[in-house]
């Protein structure tokens, strides 16, 4: 065993999405939700797949909360599907939605695990799509009630709150890309989408407060930190226009009350706005965005290294971003755990949030059972090692990281690439939902029992 060293109140936790793994989007009254939608359009998947049965976990759970026991884990961060507690997505509540959720954090509490609950990961009620979605101001108040209604309910068991996941994938992906539902291409749209998303999480911070007292809330970035490519100029403006375009656009307004002047100003040149006073920033918006919270949790992936573009074409040259070195994940990202202790140092000296947790850290690798039944996932078991030990670097170098969340516990639904990426410690067997540890959940169940980084996967 080495000794890395861990807080001995260390949250070691896993991570998962209810449109990821629930499957039964047909039961108990739940309203359709964008990704049904769009999952349902031809190439949106890469797979063709969907999520009408996914993991099956919204029948499986409590074989899923087993799993969740033989891990050890302190803590278990999931969300709560919106489609099934407003299937309209505004007005009256379906309690039978909110049912399966009240079971689950029971459950969870009765094994001592203590629930995160994420309100937002990506599955809006169609219903607000078909009013405007993201880019439009009301969602924002429907966000609000929907986070009113679901604290409420759980408020009193649940101590700790997330409000959204990632927004920018929501505004850049879905809105800017086209990648993600709700399937659109226009940056002014994803703009203003980034806004509403952010404007919701402050105005909700007060009323989950008020409905949970003495709990933690907090908001879940995707955070890539980006470094030139080469010594050039170019490629330092082009790592400079990444980080704003990506990371402090949602930092700056989170923990400075304002949009990173450069940032605005690289969206005006590329006529994604037309000044740097945006016309969806309304006055008050920017103090209830900065609201104070009580931890960021980050998730981290990977870094991304940038060289600027050639010049050409209307506007400023796009920067681009190179491939990376070494053998990436099933995804084509780069294994870069040092990245991780990089980005919580600069966090913690640049933004100071009052806590840390990593919600979410893994890797796609599609190593299946050998002919003895096991499956092998060396690549996870390394990359597991590396990012838990970048991960207490941090902590010794002051950083208040309070927990680290493992994506993901079960293969699942990976988004616009269907079935094809697993990112799982625990495989599934999607045609018959059989689930079976991988080398990576034995390894990291030794992480959490000796709350250290473990030298070398346990015996077979
Ligand atoms: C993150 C998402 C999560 C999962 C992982 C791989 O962007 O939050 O749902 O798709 O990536």
């Amino acid at each position: 065993m080495s000794s890395a060293p861990f807080p001995s109140d260390f949250l070691w936790g896993v991570a998962t999405s209810a449109y990821q793994i629930e499957g039964a989007t047909d039961v108990d009254g739940r309203g359709e939700s964008i990704w049904d939608r769009f999952a349902a359009v031809p190439g949106n998947i890469e797979d063709g797949g969907d999520a009408r049965v996914a993991c099956d976990h919204h029948r499986r759970w409590r074989e899923d909360l087993e799993l969740l026991r033989w891990l050890g884990v302190k803590a278990y961060r999931f969300s709560v599907a919106w489609p099934r507690v407003l299937p309209h997505g505004r007005g009256a509540v379906n309690a039978r939605g909110l049912d399966f959720y009240d079971r689950l954090v029971d459950a969870l509490l009765e094994a001592g695990i203590a629930p995160f609950v994420t309100l937002y990961h990506w599955d809006l009620p169609q219903a607000l799509q078909d009013r405007g979605g993201w880019p439009v101001r009301d969602t924002a108040d429907a966000f609000v009630e929907y986070a009113d209604h679901v604290s409420m309910r759980l408020g009193d068991r649940v101590r700790h709150w997330i409000t959204h996941n990632e927004p920018w994938c929501i505004a850049t992906l879905g809105h800017e890309l086209g990648a993600h539902a709700p399937g659109l291409r226009d940056p002014a749209l994803g703009l203003a989408a980034a806004h509403h998303l952010l404007l919701s999480h402050g105005r909700a911070v007060p009323v989950l407060r008020r409905n949970a007292p003495g709990a933690e809330v907090g908001i879940v970035l995707n955070l890539v930190p980006a470094e030139p490519a080469g010594e050039g100029e170019a490629d330092r403006e082009a790592a400079r226009w990444f980080d704003g375009f990506f990371n402090r656009w949602y930092l700056d307004p989170l923990f400075r009350g304002a949009y990173p002047p450069d940032a605005l100003a690289d969206r005006v040149a590329r006529g994604h706005l037309k000044s740097v006073e945006p016309p969806f920033v309304a006055a008050g918006d920017l103090g209830a965005i900065a609201a104070p919270i009580d931890f960021l949790g980050v998730n981290y992936y990977s870094r991304a290294l940038m060289a600027g573009g050639a010049p050409g074409g209307r506007g400023p040259p796009e920067p681009v971003q190179v491939p990376p070195p070494g053998d990436p994940t099933d995804m084509g990202w780069e294994v870069h755990p040092r990245g991780l202790s990089e980005l919580l140092l600069r966090l913690h000296r640049e933004y100071r949030p009052p806590r840390f947790y990593v919600t979410e850290n893994g890797a796609a690798y599609g190593d299946a059972p050998g002919p003895d039944g096991r499956i092998r996932d060396a690549r996870r078991v390394a990359f597991l090692r590396g990012h838990l030990q970048a991960a207490a670097g941090a902590i010794a170098g002051g950083v208040p990281l309070a927990g680290y969340f493992h994506w993901s516990l079960l293969d699942n639904f990976e988004w616009g690439h269907g079935y094809t990426k697993r990112f799982g410690l625990v495989w599934v067997d999607y045609a018959t939902q059989a689930r079976l540890p991988k080398d990576s959940a034995a390894w990291y169940r030794d992480a959490i029992a000796s709350n250290a980084v473990p030298d070398e996967p346990p015996p077979a």
